[in-house]
């Protein structure tokens, strides 16, 4: 064996609602990313229920995927793809979430989707739901704050599980769903902009809400894994966390333990539950002295304990630092994790910091707390590209930061982590899902949109589509 293991499942990541535009198209409903205007890193993303005449919304149009996918998945077989994590649009299937029968063109289009992965050797990972869900839903229930969307999401898993037998094998139930300790993360299930404890959008927050939220998202994940597992046997189901490293500022103890507890609570509580089946210990003195309590029903716990994965998937882009006594550092954060600036490391242009040595640490930690498979399912540099007169794109930093990031993923299976796969996020330029915009690009695949909405939706092949061709090619042993 090579550095990676035989049948590595070496691919990308996206998700329906950053790149498949057709917003209304054959049936679809209305869902939270199409009322989310643009934003950018400085500007906050706003939700207009009413949609803006003048506004520009980047996920009605998105990448054109719906239309395009064919040219878009035959590029990455090209690349060498084993591996496609791509999400299911709920409201496709359900426009509203709670209709009688699901829409048959939205069910459709996904059939072509998967089969045209097949027909290229390219296995799907789907996401039930990354990052969205009806609007109508948000509006009726107060999003997952309401109790009903546990049986509204087990019923639109339920129709896509019997769907794509055959098609599909590897499932995760919710994105990211730890991102639901902040703001606006779990009640509309949307990437938090301003990260834990921050102001998302102006929406009035309320932390109570926010976990009883994510008890919901948790007991609906558990009870489609179990039916999954009942009713699928050949069905993997994963669960899918935002890995943000902490590193304590100092050896102060207090920074140690400060880290302790956030990573507790932000990193490893829906992971825990998901994997072990149960609310960790930790929980009870985190929501005591937060004043938060959780309505649960008496067959809750039962359901969490039925409904464990198969393996463990996560994202990993960016560490921070975390000081008992912050008041003078310089602070730095991503989507989701905010702390001190770590002095040994650089930052994106998105003030991201950037830090390959920490993913060998958390596969590590992954693997030792829990022992299940692990795949890494999101990584990557969101960076400005130029397009050369010729068409070209040198895209150097952003082959550096992968290959920095494959290389502690070696040494991290060199230390014994079963790691099944690696999908990098984005590997076709898409909506970002914190700003909103386009210029912040991930992909090997350029397309030619902007964030003033002009553009021709065109695709082209970046620097680093041949690197990451030969780096698949070779297992890995050529970065
Ligand atoms: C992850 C999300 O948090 O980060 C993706 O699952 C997202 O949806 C990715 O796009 C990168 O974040 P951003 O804000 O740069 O798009």
């Amino acid at each position: 064996m090579g550095r990676f293991p035989d049948g590595f499942l070496w691919g990308g990541a996206i998700s329906a609602n950053q790149i498949e535009g057709a917003w209304d198209v054959d049936g679809k409903g209305v869902s939270v990313p199409d009322v989310c205007t643009a934003g950018s890193h400085k500007v906050d993303k706003r939700i207009t229920p009413t949609l803006e005449p003048d506004t520009f919304y980047p996920s009605h149009e998105a990448c054109d995927f719906y239309h395009r996918y064919r040219e878009d998945i035959a590029m990455l077989a090209e690349m060498g793809f084993k591996a496609l994590r791509l999400s299911i649009a709920w409201t496709r299937v359900f426009p509203t979430g709670e209709e009688a029968e699901p829409n048959e063109l939205g069910l459709a289009f996904y059939d072509r989707v998967f089969d045209c992965c097949r027909e290229h050797g390219i296995e799907s990972i789907v996401t039930l739901s990354h990052y969205e869900m009806p609007y109508a839903l948000a509006s009726k229930y107060n999003g997952w704050a309401g109790r009903e969307l546990i049986a509204c999401f087990e019923r639109f898993c339920a129709c896509v599980f019997e769907r794509y037998r055959g098609k599909v094998r590897y499932w995760l139930t919710l994105n990211e769903m730890n991102t639901g300790i902040g703001r606006g993360g779990a009640v509309l299930n949307l990437s938090t902009v301003r990260g834990y404890e921050g102001p998302i959008n102006g929406l009035p927050d309320n932390p109570a809400e926010r976990f009883q939220a994510l008890h919901h998202m948790l007991v609906a994940a558990a009870r489609v894994t179990a039916l999954a597992h009942e009713r699928y046997p050949e069905y993997r189901i994963g669960c899918m966390s935002s890995f943000a490293l902490m590193y304590p500022y100092t050896c102060d103890p207090d920074d140690a333990v400060l880290v302790q507890q956030r990573m507790h609570v932000a990193n490893w509580f829906c992971s825990d539950v998901q994997v072990r089946g149960y609310y960790p210990s930790y929980m009870r003195r985190h929501f005591a002295e937060k004043g938060i309590e959780v309505a649960m029903e008496p067959d809750d716990a039962e359901t969490l304990a039925r409904g464990t994965v198969d393996f463990v998937t996560f994202s990993y882009y960016m560490s921070v630092c975390l000081s008992a006594h912050p008041e003078k550092l310089e602070t730095t954060g991503g989507n989701f994790a905010f702390g001190a600036k770590n002095p040994y490391l650089k930052t994106s242009d998105w003030g991201w910091q950037v830090d390959p040595v920490g993913l060998r640490w958390s596969l590590n930690a992954i693997w030792d707390r829990y022992q299940k498979p692990v795949m890494l399912v999101e990584n990557g540099l969101g960076a400005y590209d130029t397009v050369e007169e010729d068409g070209s794109i040198h895209d150097p930093y952003r082959i550096e930061y992968l290959r920095q990031h494959i290389e502690q993923m070696a040494e991290a299976v060199a230390d014994g982590v079963d790691l099944m796969g690696y999908t990098s996020w984005g590997p076709i330029d898409l909506v970002s899902a914190s700003t909103g915009e386009f210029a912040k690009r991930y992909g090997f695949i350029y397309v030619d949109r902007h964030d003033d909405g002009t553009g021709t939706f065109e695709r082209s092949r970046k620097d680093s589509f041949y690197w990451y061709q030969r780096v698949i090619e070779t297992n890995g042993e050529d970065l």
